[in-house]
């Protein structure tokens, strides 16, 4: 699929804007500062429903108004589909396909993307929250269904962490409601760590295939889940290194509810003494390795950062691979300046067959150039396209930072 066109109101540094967009590579380039990042989160919003660089809407509309719109038109093979989007402040957001107002969830039914961004560094080395963000955007974009089963999840484990709180203030009185709340933990947790499993096994094979092709060299990229269920209750006695990914994601669900339950159990005076919701999907983990040590503490920058851009490409591939609608848009922004010129080349070539890439850089220096790019020049808030061969002048004179 592809994006058409995109206009922004009063989104981030955008009063008003339109940006055309056309099939294969389309480059924003601009000084830093100057709005190349605030497009293409607009355009990644959609497939989410939320920023992959903050966490809130509050940052998205432009300062000084009370809410932000944004409206793109897609493309998928003969189907074209206007998706719009209100991003209000203290209010809930509002969406609409085709002019009919629906939820804002499904929005991410009718377009998928891909973004890679400097941040993605942070899956590969940071807290397993970066990881299991990584996860959850997975899960979005490859059944928008699951976004139900993702927002029930988080309010049931808010809900029963605040029970917990107040039963430790106010005595045992609290905890006959508690299994309410256990029913729907185990309920909606065992639906999203069966979806992860399965991602974690199909993701495995393109992983493999994507770091090999752009490293050059084998270093056995590996992924698995390490899940607060078992490590509470010890109860697959197995040890990490033989987590067979394949047959964890053929378990029912049933045994996995079942050993949810006993996990809570095992947990349950802890739980009260602390006031927190010990088990579950919220604090999982997502294990990397290369060549069977964790990538985290073991991996060099270029490894890690091998690593992270294959996670993506192997997530894109699988999108492709799955869907009806065509290829994930793929968004990469200001991810050339991180890499060093073979990194690049090989970057570019894993997606110059998808139908629509589009990339931002602070300078065209930093962009493969042997590629016939579309080029529009973002400058304080305003688009302007730009037409035939790069004007290397301008681009040099206005050096980042
Ligand atoms: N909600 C907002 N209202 C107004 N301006 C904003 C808002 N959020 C970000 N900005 C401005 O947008 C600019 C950054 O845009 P960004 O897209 O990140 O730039 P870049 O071209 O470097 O990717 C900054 O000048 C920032 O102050
Ligand atoms: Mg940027």
């Amino acid at each position: 699929m592809r994006v058409t066109h995109l206009s922004l109101g009063d989104f981030r540094n955008y009063g008003a804007a339109e940006l055309p967009l056309a099939v294969g590579p389309n480059l924003l380039i601009g000084r830093n500062g100057q709005g190349k990042t605030n497009l293409v989160e607009a355009i990644a919003y959609f497939a989410t429903l939320r920023s992959h660089r903050v966490t809130g809407d509050a940052a998205l509309i432009r300062s000084g108004h009370e809410s932000a719109v944004a409206r793109m038109r897609v493309r998928a093979g003969e189907r074209e589909v206007l998706l719009d989007l209100q991003i209000n402040q203290g209010r809930a957001n509002k969406a609409q396909v085709n002019r009919n107002s629906v939820r804002p969830r499904e929005l991410t039914r009718w377009f998928s993307a891909v973004a890679f961004a400097p941040e993605d560094l942070i899956i590969v080395r940071g807290e397993p929250s970066g990881r299991r963000r990584f996860l959850d955007d997975a899960l979005l974009a490859r059944h928008p269904i699951a976004s139900g089963a993702l927002t029930d999840y988080e309010r049931v484990v808010r809900q029963r962490t605040s029970l917990l709180k107040s039963a430790r203030a106010r005595g045992s009185a609290a905890l006959s409601t508690l299994s309410v709340w256990d029913d729907q933990l185990v309920e909606y947790g065992v639906q999203i760590m069966l979806a992860r499993r399965e991602l974690v096994r199909d993701l495995s094979g393109p992983l493999q295939d994507r770091y090999r092709s752009l490293v050059g060299s084998d270093h056995s990229p590996a992924l698995s889940m390490s899940e607060s269920v078992a490590d509470a209750i010890d109860a697959a006695h197995v040890s990490r290194e033989t987590f067979d990914t394949h047959a964890a994601a053929s378990v029912s669900r049933e045994t996995l509810a079942t050993q949810f339950r006993k996990a809570l159990s095992a947990v349950q005076s802890r739980e009260f003494e602390r006031g927190v919701t010990l088990v579950g999907p919220h604090r999982d983990d997502l294990l990397l390795s290369l060549n069977h040590l964790p990538v985290k503490g073991y991996a060099s920058h270029g490894e890690s950062w091998s690593f992270a851009l294959s996670l993506k490409l192997a997530l894109a591939e699988l999108l492709r691979s799955e869907s009806t609608a065509g290829d994930p848009v793929i968004i990469l922004d200001d991810v050339f300046a991180e890499l060093d010129a073979s990194r690049r080349a090989s970057l570019m070539a894993a997606v110059s067959d998808y139908e629509q890439v589009i990339v931002t850089a602070a300078v065209e220096g930093d962009v493969p150039n042997d590629v016939e790019w579309n080029r529009m020049r973002i400058s304080a808030g305003t688009v302007t396209p730009m037409t035939g061969a790069s004007d290397e002048s301008a681009d040099t004179s206005e050096r980042a930072e």
